[in-house]
């Protein structure tokens, strides 16, 4: 296998998808030639009817994996009953999801809305009417630190906050970044450029906001003990500590949050993605009452956040991460595919970083024939669903649901692309790039 004899094509029903997408479809972000129209657990089939094993979940939006027939019922429950917006009214929907939040995670408060990045705008909103209410920061100046090549989102304010822009979009939200008001740059992971951030800013900074472990930088993971430092730090400075948990929360790094692996108890948590087992989009934000209690009515939210279809898949999904021991099992997945992986010695891959089944593989700097955007081509074609990250990664996150033989039959696929990445003719989509970074 593999090699110059191989055809690797796009099928005319295929070709028929893509065409509609580039033809009729702005922006976006750039999906590989791959039309998928059914899904089921840790599987996937095409518009030909090919499988596919996911090894992606979306990123991570379906950690329960596709279609658990709980959270599907809970869906399709709430949807047949008519659900309403939970805008003007009240359904009782809502509110049981955040109690049930805050049996889970011990947040006094849970503020909903639809998107990751809305959900992080919102902990930025929090974290300033904080700052000016609890830290008397003056008019004006209150500033949230990023970690640089962090990822929140593509709304104004969370580009705002990556260290790359593209220059077409500003002015950007101010007074936001991964550059202190001082001028010094934090890098992720690297607790010395906090502490001097926050010592010669730390009464202007209201919030330093960053993902446990990033995910779309190539899901790395900063070093032992960095994110208990960082609380440390925070506290000392009279500033939030927030931690976006979009990509690597919910079972996803092998702890319910990624965060409680370093046993931290940030300010805010954010949420998105899995929160609704992939079946409906949900986000919001998790949070103590000194801080959520200074929300007034209308200040956090949107007509379609709460919606009782999304809560009631989310009260199904927590269960299911909960009953299924899902954080556990990423753990032990993880560490079967990590073994595996190493023990086949494959060419190419410098390391592999991440937590549980949260996992990148680190390639060499070989183009034009390894690159990551031609090793998740291959992977497709030889039916394993996979994506690049950050600029030398591929990213394998499968759902925590996977069965030990799926997972090992991908990692087969994985193997076999590895060994014959190098010899292989051109790709579909070999030629996009990750944006991203
Ligand atoms: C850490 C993190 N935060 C926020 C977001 C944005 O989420 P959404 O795409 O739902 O707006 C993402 C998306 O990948 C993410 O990984």
């Amino acid at each position: 296998m593999g090699s110059t004899e191989e055809i690797y094509e796009i099928s005319t029903k295929t070709q028929e998808v893509v065409d509609d997408y580039e033809s009729y479809v702005g922006g976006g972000f750039a999906p590989y030639p791959v039309a998928l129209t059914h899904t089921k657990g840790s599987k996937a089939w095409d518009v030909d009817g090919k499988e596919y094993i996911d090894f992606l979940s979306m990123y991570s939006v379906v950690n329960m994996g596709h279609g658990h027939p709980k959270i599907l019922a809970a869906a399709v429950q709430a949807m047949t009953e008519g659900a309403v917006v939970n805008l003007p009214f009240h359904s009782p929907y809502y509110g049981k999801l955040a109690k049930k939040l805050h049996d889970l995670f011990g947040y006094d408060k849970f503020v909903a809305m639809t998107s990751g990045a809305e959900a992080a705008d919102a902990a930025v909103k929090i974290a300033r009417k904080w700052g000016y209410i609890s830290k008397n920061i003056p008019e004006g100046k209150c500033h949230i630190l990023t970690a640089a090549a962090c990822y929140h989102g593509v709304t104004l304010s969370t580009v705002s906050l990556a260290s790359k822009k593209s220059s077409a979009f500003g002015p950007f939200v101010p007074n936001v970044g991964s550059t202190a008001p001082s001028g010094k740059v934090v890098a992720f992971g690297v607790i010395d450029d906090l502490r001097e951030a926050l010592e010669v800013d730390g009464e202007r900074i209201v919030a330093f906001i960053i993902e446990p472990i990033q995910g779309s930088a190539g899901i790395v993971a900063p070093p032992k003990g960095y994110l208990k430092e960082v609380a440390a730090l925070c506290k000392g400075h009279n500033v939030l500590f927030i931690v976006d948990e979009v990509q690597c929360g919910l079972g996803r790094a092998g702890a319910n949050l990624c965060h409680l692996r370093d046993g931290v108890r940030p300010d805010l948590v954010v949420l998105g993605k899995a929160l609704a087992g992939g079946m409906y989009p949900l986000s919001g934000v998790l949070g103590d009452d000194h801080i959520m209690g200074l929300l007034d009515p209308f200040e956090i939210g949107s007509t379609m956040a709460a919606n009782p279809v999304g809560c009631a898949a989310a009260l199904a999904a927590l269960d299911v991460l909960v009953d299924e021991d899902l954080s556990q099992r990423s753990n032990e997945l993880g560490d079967l595919l990590r073994s595996n992986l190493k023990a086949a010695n494959l060419p190419h891959i410098t390391a592999f970083n991440g937590a549980g089944l949260f996992m990148s593989l680190v390639l060499e700097d070989k183009p034009p024939k390894v690159t990551p955007r031609r090793i998740v081509s291959l992977l497709a074609q030889r039916g394993v669903l996979a994506s690049a990250a950050g600029l030398r990664r591929i990213r394998i996150c499968p759902p925590l649901t996977i069965s030990k033989e799926e997972l090992l039959k991908g990692a087969e696929v994985v193997i076999g692309v590895m060994r014959d990445i190098e010899g292989c003719g051109e790709l579909p989509a070999e030629v996009l790039v990750d944006v991203r970074h």
